[in-house]
């Protein structure tokens, strides 16, 4: 059986895939050739599984995405082709949520800039200073698995937490579930948990950035199309946010204009990227690469 790794996949989860037997191309460099007669296609966030690629894979079964959201999956399409689709939604609940709080820590003591400032031979101690997030609020748009895992993390830290999820739920013992305008208006800090659909595209815009305390954070390790650039470049520049961290973009690799602003703290999509949440994730897909070759595929 082939399976087609279309994006990066490191390497020991690589070697689990490789356990089963199968044969695993791994970032071939002509997709249309290596999915012609392919089983199984994995991808992470950069390969967008389309119609059109879809019609290059007559033998496909399965699309497996490396990862939670899948946005970069034209689910329909798979349905039409009788295509499974999975995901690995648990597997990487503890790399997300500890990275957003290294960004909330990191932006509320200025780590990042710290960082670059020395490096440019500066020593601002001053300018630098931060402030503590013991007693400060933090704000959880989108409580599923990874924003609720936060707010038990964030609640040890002695941070007050409340929580807004569309649907509303109210599952947490860490989380004081409120509406969305009483979390802008209370939040010191925003952490957005919430997958990219209609209803969420743009919800941080104008508007509700208004709504927000002066010289909130905002922390976004969801997905960059729930938040307005400009809207965002704006409130930046003004100091209405005082902070942002954001690990997702609107096009990525980005390289647009919130690079431009020293208190907007960037990186690659890598909130999901540790060896322990990868080599879960191997496992998972591996799993499925087994129960299908049993199955005589
Ligand atoms: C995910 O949806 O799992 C994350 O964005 C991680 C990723 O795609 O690398």
């Amino acid at each position: 059986m082939k399976v087609v790794v279309a994006d990066n996949f490191e390497a020991g989860a690589l070697k689990l895939l490789e356990a089963t037997g199968a044969q695993i191309v791994h970032k071939p460099e002509s997709l249309e050739a290596e999915l012609a007669d392919a089983k199984m296609l994995v991808v992470r966030s950069a390969t967008r599984v389309t119609e059109e690629l879809l019609s290059i894979a007559p033998n496909l079964k399965v699309v497996a995405r490396a990862g939670v959201g899948l946005d970069n999956v034209d689910q329909d399409a798979c349905k039409k082709r009788g295509i499974e689709v999975m995901n690995t939604p648990s597997a990487s609940t503890n790399a997300v949520a500890e990275f957003a709080l290294a960004l909330i820590l990191g932006a509320s003591r200025n780590v990042p800039r710290a960082h670059h400032s020395m490096k440019q031979g500066k020593w601002e101690k001053k300018v630098l200073a931060g402030s503590e997030v013991e007693g400060r609020t933090l704000g959880i748009i989108g409580c599923g698995r990874i924003g609720s895992l936060l707010a038990e993390k964030a609640r040890a830290l002695g941070m007050e937490v409340l929580g807004y999820n569309p649907p509303p739920r109210h599952d947490s013992p860490h989380i004081k579930y409120v509406e969305l305008d009483e979390l802008f208006g209370s939040s010191d800090i925003i952490s957005l948990h919430v997958p990219s659909t209609p209803e969420t595209n743009g919800m941080i815009n104008k508007g509700t950035i208004s709504k927000m305390k002066d010289g909130a954070i905002l922390i976004n390790t969801a997905r960059g199309s729930i938040v307005e650039e400009d809207a965002l470049y704006g409130a930046c520049k003004s100091g209405k946010i005082r902070a942002a961290a954001l690990d997702v973009f609107p096009s990525e690799p980005y390289s647009g204009k919130l690079l431009e602003l020293e208190n907007v703290f960037c990186t690659p999509h890598i909130a999901a990227s540790t060896a322990q949440a990868q080599e879960r994730i191997g496992e998972l897909i591996a799993q499925k690469i087994s129960s299908l070759m049993s199955c005589g595929e």
